[in-house]
């Protein structure tokens, strides 16, 4: 058993660190942009306050009361069948998933950090070209940036839970938090602050379909790590006493700032310059640097600034995709954390090459099943099938499996009644329902 704790802050940091990720500021923008703006990102919100939170705690609780590894959670927290539950907690497999493309993306940003010091692209037509090339043709480059970000991650977990990711978070975030601090303002400054204010908060319904919904409940997983036991797994290494309440509607609360402040920052450069929002995947790593060339040296240093900002941002996410998987090869197999995470690299590295080579065109057609790109598949499934389904399972063990008098014993501390009531009804029926219906409508309608 490990026993290292996170410090005081350092729990927060390290929790948010992990919510804080590509999803917030690589994805979230260009699934507004796709999914018609204000509607989904008010879905969006309403998901991350009603069933994200809910589930967060829920996880946070588990973590806090088993303090061990997710797997033996579910396995000591089941009042009976506790040999079967435990398979529930199979979902830090999905760790494994989640990181091979997470890492991929990570190292394009690496690529674009040094292309945002000498050579932005200046048209749109020349970045897309550029992104595409990495993408989709000159595989080497982009194998060599995902290795670097591939073993930073990798590196920085073997290095254990306060000397690699505690001291990890509590340097990159205020970083991450200055920069995108200083874009933001400077961003109020152009014009197009005001038309992406408008995009992003002003729901127009008849955008938002099925598939978008869907999307949005993902993404509000997604964004939050749920779903795979990284909430759980951090809560374990919580310092004693320390208010899970609190701490779990801060981050979640840092989560939606960055995602939203992340969000205006970049369609303000879009609308500044009149640029289409809803380019999908590419939308920053094709439309942004061309967008910044035009402000000339000043771009460049935005740039820079905007693609360390996402760096950061990926890599303090990537270690929490890890350390679930490698804590329950620790607690239940005896093995060291360099074994541990040497077996979770072999297979996530395969996954990861495999990945890649889905987008290099001479190569895609090995990698393509049903229709779908290895790499896309990756995406899907986790976000689309397993966190979600992962975060339903969370809620209804902890709303109907475990016993109430100990979930309440522990909460009752930091919740009044009221709150701990309005908490576990939406535990028990809106986070597990809400999902199960959206799952079905997409699964058997769309
Ligand atoms: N939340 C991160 C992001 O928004 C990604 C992430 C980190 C994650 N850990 C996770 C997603 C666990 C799901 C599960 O980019």
């Amino acid at each position: 058993m490990e026993t290292a704790r996170f410090g005081r802050i350092g729990f927060i940091m390290a929790a948010a660190g992990s919510a804080v990720g590509l999803g917030n500021i690589w994805k979230f923008p260009y699934m507004a942009g796709q999914n018609g703006g204000g509607a989904f990102v008010l879905v969006y919100l309403l998901t991350v306050v009603f069933i994200g939170l809910s589930i967060f705690i829920a996880e946070v609780l588990m973590g806090r009361i088993s303090r061990g590894d997710s797997v033996s959670a579910f396995e000591e927290l089941a009042p009976k069948h506790g040999n079967l539950w435990k398979y529930a907690g199979f979902m830090v497999f999905t760790g494994i998933l989640i990181l091979s493309f997470y890492t991929i993306v990570i190292g394009w940003i690496f690529k674009y950090i040094f292309i945002s010091f000498y050579s932005l692209p200046t048209t749109v037509e020349s970045a897309g070209t550029l992104f595409g090339g990495m993408v989709g043709v000159e595989w080497f480059q982009q194998f060599v940036f995902f290795n670097m970000a591939f073993f930073l991650t990798i590196w920085i977990v073997v290095r254990g839970v306060k000397r690699g990711i505690e001291k990890v978070n509590i340097i990159l975030m205020p970083l991450l938090v200055i920069i995108l601090l200083a874009l933001f303002l400077y961003s109020m400054t152009l014009d197009g602050f005001q038309d992406a204010l408008h995009f992003l908060f002003y729901p127009d319904w008849s955008k938002l379909s099925g598939t978008s919904l869907l999307k949005a409940v993902g993404h509000a997983f997604f964004t939050l790590s749920l779903g795979m036991g990284t909430i759980m797994t951090y809560a374990t290494s919580l310092p004693k006493n320390e208010d899970i309440v609190k701490s779990s509607f801060m981050v979640a609360v840092i989560d939606t700032l960055i995602a939203l402040g992340a969000g205006i920052i970049i369609f303000t450069f879009i609308f500044h310059f009149n640029a289409k929002p809803s380019q999908g995947p590419g939308l920053v790593f094709i439309s942004l640097p061309a967008l910044f060339s035009q402000l000339g040296i000043l771009g460049n240093v935005i740039s820079v600034s905007f693609f360390v900002a996402l760096a950061f941002a990926g890599i303090t996410s990537a270690v929490s995709i890890v350390e679930p998987t490698t804590l329950y090869l620790i607690n239940r197999f005896g093995m060291s954390r360099a074994k541990s995470l040497t077996l979770i690299s072999i297979v996530t590295y395969i996954f990861g090459v495999m990945a890649i080579f889905s987008n290099v065109k001479v190569y895609s057609h090995y990698f393509t099943y049903f229709g779908k790109g290895y790499f896309d598949i990756l995406d899907y499934l986790s976000s689309a099938i397993l966190l979600p389904l992962g975060g339903m399972v969370i809620a209804f063990f902890v709303g109907f499996v475990m016993q109430k008098s100990r979930v309440h014993a522990v909460l009752s501390k930091y919740m009044s009644e009221t709150v701990f009531n309005l908490w576990y009804f939406s535990v028990k029926y809106i986070a597990t329902t809400a999902v199960a219906l959206v799952m079905i409508n997409k699964l058997f309608f769309s």
